[in-house]
């Protein structure tokens, strides 16, 4: 089918095939699959599909995104635009959601987002939505996967009661399953066919169905007990690495109070071959997954009149983390006898993460707002992302880094993009707040870099 296939020449190829029924279908090597929700997980798993042989109907209910992928234009790095060209060629149909035949496909895969509200609680309406969306189409003999992270307890619940108002009865009529997603954006080995996958279904058949179909993607599927167990897991593992960034975070904070390097600390700590893993310490967490999924488990843990007080202080600690930042920049202005308000502070890197363009969540947002609200002219520079909204929703464009190094008081340095050339900013700025050590083997002057989590950097020269 050409790239460019039109919304309906799509839905007929698929409707063209007989609607299959029972798992037999479903296993076999010409099932169809819907994938919905084509963001940073739902596509690439679509294309991963078409690219094990797999024809895939892509359903998203973002116009704009869809207009974007029949265009060849893939909102993540993790698919370049020519993958998504070939998989376009290759079986990969995309349609908006009002346009979907969702009772031609075998399988459904669900990967829409799943946000927090203002008062961050889950924010399921987004599954809900695509449940009702499946609901209206759903034929005995499917089998419907979610693969958005959410608590335990949300797929045999509001999701399965969802589908149920169709009449048909999950287990029975049609299968049902929870299998997260464990891609990190911008990590292609989180692609890899060697990370393992994790099923729960709400029966042996559904998980065996689910697994069948994953197998094709992945090297190894791992079949849980029960939905729950496989939601409790995906939580558990961003749960884990939210407490552990936590954690250094405030030992970041404290080496800077003891005179400490923190870097050097982990450093040391991390030569111990066994029973030690790295985390290292930032201006704070972002993206879809470690700032949002924990307040999943410590809302659901309250149900269970349990409060999850791990999960709590390092939501507060790591969300404290864009004001430390902005207290540093204070400092080190503070140092050439200036004031935040007035200066003009130039950050660089306001992606969520190094060389990536995802900015969701960013603590960037958080530390431009800070600044700009204590008087500061902020500026930023970002390969990656050509505009940023801070927390505030004041919107910038990225500036020249030239351009920054020349009029900023201090620069602050966020994000440690590979595309930023970040010789020059040591070898020219004046002053540098450096939050993810990316001052790290450069030439150091005298009371130049104040770094987070360890100080005023001692000089270094040039050898
Ligand atoms: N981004 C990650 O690194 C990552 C990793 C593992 C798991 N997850 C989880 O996967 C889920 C999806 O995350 P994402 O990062 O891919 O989100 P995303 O925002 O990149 O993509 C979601 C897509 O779903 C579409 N959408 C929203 N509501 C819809 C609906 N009702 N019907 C059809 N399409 C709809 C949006 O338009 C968007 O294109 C979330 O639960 C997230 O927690 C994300």
């Amino acid at each position: 089918m050409s790239p460019r296939a039109s919304a309906a020449d799509a839905s007929r190829a698929l409707t063209a095939r007989a609607p299959s029924q029972g798992s037999q279908v479903a296993e076999a090597s010409d099932a169809l699959v819907a994938v919905i929700g084509l963001g940073y997980v739902g596509l690439p798993l679509a294309v991963s599909f078409v690219e094990a042989g797999t024809p895939v109907l892509g359903v998203d209910a973002s116009a704009e995104r869809v207009a974007a992928l029949r265009s060849l234009r893939s909102p993540t790095d993790d698919v370049s635009d020519e993958r998504l060209a070939t998989a376009l060629s290759k079986g990969l149909t995309v349609v908006h959601t009002d346009e979907a035949d969702l009772a031609a496909p075998d399988a459904l895969f669900v990967c829409v987002p799943t946000p927090l509200t203002e008062a961050k609680e889950p924010d399921l309406s987004p599954v809900i939505a695509a449940a009702t969306r499946i609901r209206e189409g759903l034929r005995s003999g499917q089998l419907v996967v979610l693969q958005s992270t959410t608590y335990p307890g949300t797929t045999g619940g509001p999701f399965r009661r969802e589908l149920e108002r169709s009449g048909l009865i999950a287990g029975r009529d049609f299968d049902l399953a929870f299998a997260p997603e464990r891609v990190s954006p911008g990590d292609p080995a989180s692609h890899a066919r060697s990370v393992p996958r994790l099923v729960g279904g709400i029966s042996p058949s559904a998980s065996r169905r689910t697994a069948a179909l994953l197998r094709r993607i992945s090297d190894r599927v791992v079949e849980l007990s029960s939905p729950d167990a496989a939601e409790l897991a995906k939580l558990l593992e961003n749960v884990f690495r939210n407490v552990n960034i936590a954690l250094v975070n405030q030992l970041a904070v404290l080496c800077e109070r003891m005179g400490l390097d923190v870097w050097e600390v982990i450093d040391a700590a991390a030569t111990k071959p066994f029973g030690f893993m790295s985390f290292h310490p930032g201006p704070g967490v972002g993206g879809h997954c470690i700032p949002i999924d924990p307040y999943y488990l410590a809302w659901r843990a309250r149900q269970f009149d349990l409060i999850d007080r791990f999960v709590e202080l390092a939501g507060d600690i790591n969300l404290a983390m864009p004001r430390h930042v902005v207290d540093l920049v204070d400092e080190a202005l503070s140092d050439r006898g200036r004031a935040v308000a007035g200066s003009l502070v130039g950050v660089v890197g306001v992606a969520f993460k190094p060389n990536v363009r995802d900015s969701r969540n960013s603590p960037a947002a958080e530390i431009l707002a800070l600044l700009a609200q204590r008087g500061a002219d902020v500026r930023y520079h970002d390969p990656h992302v050509p505009r940023f909204q801070d927390a505030s929703g004041t919107v910038r464009e990225s500036r020249p880094l030239d351009e920054l190094l020349d009029a900023s008081d201090v620069i602050v340095a966020v994000t440690v993009h590979r595309a930023v050339e970040w010789r020059e900013v040591y070898r020219r700025a004046d002053l540098i707040v450096d939050t993810a050590n990316s001052s790290r083997g450069h030439p150091i002057r005298e009371r130049q870099v104040l770094r987070l989590g360890a100080g005023w950097a001692r000089p270094v020269s040039q050898s």
